[in-house]
């Protein structure tokens, strides 16, 4: 019989809680050790990068078959650079939503395993407040409430943290994510996968200079994005120039194209964050590692007087140290425990 409530319960008010991450979204794999969700033990990453660059993105069945070839020896790795003994360690957690079905099972039945085998409580986390949780681990004088833009490969959302585990979503994107938007315009224009990366370092060489899409923000108070818009201006342009045969001004289309995704991610950011008044805005998932979106947040909402903060590039993008701090929050909290019978869910929103 799994059970254990009675063992959770007595957690929360232990010192030195070392928790177990256990993440398996999308295509990397990774476990990591976290003391009291703020120091990190170990955090050990496997990137499937090289294998999906092949197939122009992620192939899921692949991410999965590899998620189970690599989890044991990841998680195993973990725990040796941690310097701690299995004794020591009081939690699993793992993330159980939102990704890639078949990637995140991987995660949860090893995740599942693991505490079975170790009777340890398990602990269920939502992968994009993992995210948010990266900065705890980065920023160790920040504590809610704080605005926080979630900008990554399958979101785009900005985020009222009220508490540690309490979220309230004031605005985001209604059709594609910010990072789907950076990954095919960089598929489109052959830069390979993850588009995010590439595109970043040639929009630096290039001008903001063409006008794809006037992104609007939108008269209501939903603080509502859209990045389908820009996508397919984008798509027509390149096509455009390719029909007439004329050579593509690939850096001035990275840097136009950066520009009116970010500007207008800002703008709302800061919208959000004044209607708040908060006097932080905290940036996480994937799309935080871009350049042109860490310095010009920066500028902007400092001319209000609001301060930005953001994970150092490992931390932003996917990787189990923020499980494993998300989870310590559940764990003083008293809740996210799991059972046994804990299933992934894909389309996991926010504070659910
Ligand atoms: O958070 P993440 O690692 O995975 C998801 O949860 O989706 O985010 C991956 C996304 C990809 O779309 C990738 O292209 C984007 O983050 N990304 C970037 C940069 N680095 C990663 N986008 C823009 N600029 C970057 N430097
Ligand atoms: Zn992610």
């Amino acid at each position: 019989m799994y059970d254990f409530t009675e063992q959770f319960e007595a957690l929360r008010h232990k010192s030195n809680i070392n928790v177990l991450g256990i993440e398996s979204s999308c295509d990397e794999t990774a476990a990591a050790v976290v003391c009291d969700g703020r120091n990190i033990l170990s955090n050990v990453i496997l990137s499937q990068v090289d294998i999906h660059k092949i197939f122009g993105g992620v192939v899921p069945e692949v991410a999965s078959r590899n998620h189970t070839l690599a989890l044991p020896s990841i998680a195993d790795r973990a725990i040796k650079e941690s310097g701690l003994t299995l004794e020591d360690i009081d939690a699993v957690a793992v993330t159980y939503g939102a990704g890639l079905v078949g990637a995140l099972i991987v995660g949860v039945t090893a995740a599942k395993s693991l505490a079975y085998a170790w009777r340890k409580p398990l602990i269920k986390v939502n992968h994009l407040e993992g995210h948010i949780a990266a900065n705890f681990l980065e920023h160790k004088e920040l504590t809610p409430p704080f605005l926080s833009v979630v900008a990554s490969g399958g979101h785009t959302g900005l985020i009222w943290v009220e508490d540690y585990c309490s979220y309230y979503q004031m605005g985001g994107t209604t059709d594609d994510a910010i990072g789907e938007a950076f990954d095919k315009v960089a598929r489109l224009l052959g830069l390979g996968y993850p588009g995010g990366p590439a595109i970043d370092r040639l929009a630096k060489e290039g001008k903001p200079s063409i006008s794809f899409y006037k992104t609007e923000k939108h008269a209501n108070s939903e603080h509502s994005l859209s990045y389908s818009g820009l996508k397919t201006a984008v798509v027509n342009y390149v096509h455009n120039l390719r029909q007439r045969g004329e050579e593509l001004p690939i850096a001035d289309i990275c840097a136009s194209f950066t520009h009116a995704a970010v500007d207008i991610l800002v703008e709302t950011a800061i919208d959000c964050a004044t209607e708040k008044g908060s006097d932080k805005i905290v940036l996480a998932g994937g799309v935080a590692a871009n350049s042109y979106l860490r310095s010009k947040l920066e500028y902007q909402a400092d001319k209000k007087g609001i301060k930005t903060l953001s994970p150092s590039l490992i931390l932003c993008t996917d990787n189990a140290a923020m499980i494993a701090s998300r989870a310590y929050y559940s764990i003083i909290n008293g809740r996210d425990l799991a059972g046994l019978d804990l299933n992934a869910v894909s389309g996991l929103r926010i504070g659910e």
